[in-house]
Parts: C-alpha cells; sequence; structure tokens
C-alpha cells in the first residue's frame, strides 16, 4: 500500500503513530509540490461518511477510493489537551460545533437515527449478555413512559451530528480551532454530539459547560433541551460505551460508561 502511494503522489510517505483503527501517512509529494496528509480508512462505510463532509468543505487534493483513503494538505495542528485548553477554547469550540450543526445537511447514507424509540431500543438489545442489562431495562422502561413527549421534542433536535466530537478531534491552527475528522457523522439529536465531551474534557465542570452552550445557542439554530430528554441521550451515550467496550479492552472508557449509567440511575431515583 505505501509503495503504491509513494508512487501516485511521487512521495517518500512516513507512517504516523496515532491510536486509530484507521493509518495515517504524512511526507512530501512531488506531484502536488507540497506536504500532505493520507488518512487510509479500516471501514469503507466511515470512509464514505467523511469523504462526503470533505467533498462539500473542498479540502480534498485526492480522493483515492479504491484504497478507502484520501489526501489532505498537511498541516500543522497544535492539538489540544485538558490542561492547555482555556476558557477561549471552549467558546470556540462552541461556535465550532454550532457552524457543524447548522451547515451540514449532506444526504448521507447511513441509517438515521430519527426515532428516540427505536434508538433506545437498539442500544438495549445490543447489550442484552451484560450484567447492567436488568437495571438499562428498568431504566428503559421509565423512559418509555414518557416517551410520547420525549420523541416529540427528540425529533426537534435532529441534525447532522459529528459523532465524535472532542478535543482529539478538535485540532490548534494558528489562532483558530479547526473540526476534523468526519467518519462517525450521522443523523442524531444535537445534543448528543456534547454528552461526552461533557463528561471527557469539561470534567463535568458545571461552569465550564454553561459557558460552552450559552456560546452554542447563540450561534446555532437549535432549542434548549428538556432534562429527562438530556437524560436519555446520557442513557443512549452509556449504552454505546458498554457495547463498544464488550469488543475493546478500554477499563476507563468502560468506567466512563458506567458512570453516566449511574448518573441515568440516579435522576430517576430523584424525580
Ligand atoms: N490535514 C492534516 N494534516 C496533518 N495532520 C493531520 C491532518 N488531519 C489529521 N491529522 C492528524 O492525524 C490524526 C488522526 O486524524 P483523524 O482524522 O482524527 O483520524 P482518526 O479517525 O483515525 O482519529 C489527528 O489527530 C491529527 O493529529
Ligand atoms: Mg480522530
Amino acid at each position: 500500500m505505501k509503495r503504491q502511494l509513494d508512487e501516485l503522489l511521487d512521495a517518500d510517505l512516513q507512517k504516523i503513530n496515532h491510536i486509530s483503527e484507521n493509518k495515517h501517512y504524512a511526507g512530501f509529494s512531488k506531484k502536488f509540490n507540497k506536504e500532505v496528509f493520507v488518512k487510509i480508512f479500516k471501514d469503507s462505510l466511515k470512509y464514505n461518511l467523511e469523504y462526503e463532509v470533505l467533498k462539500e468543505q473542498g479540502t480534498l487534493l485526492l480522493n483515492l477510493q479504491e484504497y478507502n483513503a484520501f489526501v489532505l494538505e498537511y498541516e500543522d495542528y497544535i492539538p489540544i489537551t485538558r490542561e492547555t485548553m482555556a476558557d477561549d477554547d471552549i467558546i470556540k469550540a462552541a461556535k465550532l460545533i454550532a457552524k457543524f450543526h447548522k451547515d451540514n445537511w449532506l444526504m448521507i447514507k447511513n441509517e438515521k437515527e430519527v426515532s428516540l424509540e427505536k434508538v433506545l431500543e437498539k442500544n438495549v438489545t445490543r447489550i442484552a449478555d451484560r450484567r447492567e442489562y436488568e437495571k438499562v431495562c428498568e431504566i428503559n422502561s421509565k423512559l418509555l413512559k414518557n416517551i410520547k413527549v420525549l420523541e416529540a421534542e427528540y425529533e426537534e433536535t435532529l441534525v447532522l451530528i459529528h459523532g465524535d466530537f472532542g478535543l482529539r478531534n478538535i485540532m490548534r491552527k494558528d489562532d483558530r480551532l479547526v473540526l476534523i475528522d468526519f467518519e462517525r457523522v450521522k443523523y442524531a439529536s444535537y445534543y448528543l454530539d456534547f454528552i461526552k465531551y461533557f463528561y471527557q474534557d469539561l470534567n463535568n465542570d458545571k461552569s465550564k459547560i454553561e459557558l460552552f452552550l450559552e456560546h452554542y445557542y447563540a450561534h446555532s439554530f437549535e432549542k434548549l433541551i428538556s432534562k429527562e430528554l438530556e437524560i436519555s441521550l446520557v442513557f443512549i451515550s452509556s449504552l454505546g460505551i458498554l457495547n463498544y467496550t464488550k469488543r475493546v479492552n478500554d477499563k476507563e472508557f468502560e468506567r466512563l460508561g458506567l458512570r453516566m449509567l449511574a448518573d441515568v440511575d440516579d435522576y430517576f431515583r430523584n424525580n
């Protein structure tokens, strides 16, 4: 694969070490007369989804469909960490994702999560072999009692979400922030983009979340959601993590899923 890419780009690409299921290369391309970045996808569906977004953005140098790969200009991105993230970055990130939610109405081919009830059912069923299943069913039945109201509200929150919004996919470029990595885009509730970001990157810090939401709502068309819909989305996120960590051994991530589930459980105990 590297030899073919080197030939195509007239380059000597170097593999970039990045923990991912995908592969990444970078190097100077004599064909393009610039530094290039190559992303090779493990999964062709994910390649297609990211391709659809990048095509709209007009940032592709070359599309290599037969390899499930594409070539972008190499950018000197500086990663953002929780330690280097200032309040101003939280505001910029809010504006960035607000713009993404407003701008992207592409016709993507993956499944649309337009029914909350169906999303709940799918996610609950997938973890039937886990020991949390009983508790999960109990919580689900509480949500189902109010499903008509929740469903109507959920429908109003549907946009094309990023699907993997968080610091690892927000890059610093000069004094701007840039959103990358669009392989998990899907139609779902805009607020679903925020759950993992709040828990992992903002450490569930109330004032940081408020700052983020203030600027998000100021720059988006979306309405504030009810506490119960928010809890439903925390529940869905936790089930997603509990399903993922069945096949991928990531104890810390699994603990996050369990913490989310405990928060949902607490909510129903107190309400
Ligand atoms: N255009 C680019 N130029 C240079 N580095 C990039 C570029 N795009 C992404 N990267 C780097 O490669 C990493 C992986 O890219 P990403 O699209 O997030 O792939 P993955 O889906 O495998 O996480 C990013 O974290 C970033 O550091
Ligand atoms: Mg990434």
